[in-house]
């Protein structure tokens, strides 16, 4: 648990940053849950996975940006990669997920910011027969997010939201968000959050998280389930049964490099799964998030620092 708080204060720490950066067998360990700098490695991850009968979100990496010219660089990164989609014709089976950070929701007057230069993305996005989905990041963004979505959904009504199990608020949400016509990826979580506001313990976590699935598959909205627990996995089963949904009114979402077995394995089995694609040179954060999860990538990470 230490660990864990420790990596995710390091995914905000620029020293940190330089040094993990700057290790050239760093990318080896990236390689594995980012899918290349540029769109020249990004499209054929994306095309091999459809090959597969596997769905995209992809996020082009970025985070907390420190002026609005480098949250113009986000919108305008975006556009390019919907460009380049395009061809592809898969429609909604490639959709992206954004950042509101990456296009300033951070800076002063930023979520006036970030709701002007995410909303030509979501238009590109519906030009294409896709959609975008806001991500979630910590719980001082949420009012933000949820009301540049509320914003967003007036003309794009499939834009996607994320909401984080973890957060006490989140079974409220839920409930307002289950609604026809609303993308809704429920997630446990990648934040170290306070005691006020969030779960502290992993089963409180993963009851919530079961709660707000319930409220999710019973509604009238599109219930996204990110997660790659097995237990969920198989609760989300038993509820869209219950709920009597067809494979087509939900699915299954994981990140891109993590239980690929898996993945594939719902997906011959007939689920529809997606997978969350991150590429671009800013995979510092995203990467200590992962590192984050689970004890072993660290481990892994570490050895192979000594080893190389
Ligand atoms: P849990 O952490 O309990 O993991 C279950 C099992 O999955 C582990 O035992 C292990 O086998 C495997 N696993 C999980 N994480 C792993 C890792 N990093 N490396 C290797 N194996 C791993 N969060 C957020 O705050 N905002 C967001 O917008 C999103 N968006 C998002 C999209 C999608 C598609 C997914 C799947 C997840 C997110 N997340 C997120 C991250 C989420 O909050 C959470 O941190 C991770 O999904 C890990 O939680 P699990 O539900 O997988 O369970």
């Amino acid at each position: 648990m230490l660990t864990q708080k420790a990596l995710l204060a390091a995914s905000r720490t620029s020293r940190l940053r330089r040094v993990v950066t700057g290790t050239a067998v760093t990318r080896r360990v990236v390689d594995r849950f980012v899918a290349g700098e540029t769109l020249t490695d990004v499209l054929p991850v994306v095309s091999a996975l459809s090959g597969d009968g596997i769905a995209v979100t992809v996020d082009h990496l970025g985070e907390d940006v420190a002026d609005r010219a480098q949250a113009a660089r986000s919108r305008d990164a975006y556009l390019a990669l919907l460009e380049a989609l395009a061809p592809l014709r898969l429609g909604p089976a490639a959709e992206v997920s954004v950042k509101l950070s990456a296009f300033g929701q951070a800076l002063p007057g930023g979520h006036d910011v970030a709701a002007e230069l995410v909303r030509p993305v979501v238009e590109a996005a519906t030009a294409i027969g896709t959609t975008v989905t806001l991500d979630m990041e910590d719980h001082r963004t949420v009012d933000s997010t949820l009301a540049v979505l509320a914003g967003l959904r007036e003309q794009h009504p499939a834009t996607g939201a994320v909401v984080q199990a973890a957060l006490h608020r989140t079974e409220d949400d839920v409930r307002a968000l289950a609604v026809p016509g609303s993308r809704v990826r429920l997630v446990k979580g990648a934040y170290d959050e306070p005691a006020g506001v969030a779960h502290q313990d992993r089963a409180d976590v993963d009851a919530a998280y079961g709660r707000c699935l319930a409220t999710l598959m019973a509604g009238g909205g599109y219930p996204m389930v990110g997660t790659h627990d097995p237990a969920l996995i198989t609760l989300a089963g038993q509820l869209a049964e219950l709920a009597g949904r067809t494979g087509d009114s939900w699915e299954f979402q994981m990140l891109y490099g993590i239980r690929v077995q898996e993945q594939r394995r719902l997906a011959a089995a007939g689920y529809t799964v997606r997978s969350y694609v991150p590429y671009g040179a800013d995979w510092y954060g995203y990467f200590m998030r992962r590192l984050a999860e689970r004890p072993a990538n660290l481990q892994f990470f570490l050895r192979s620092l000594v080893t190389s």
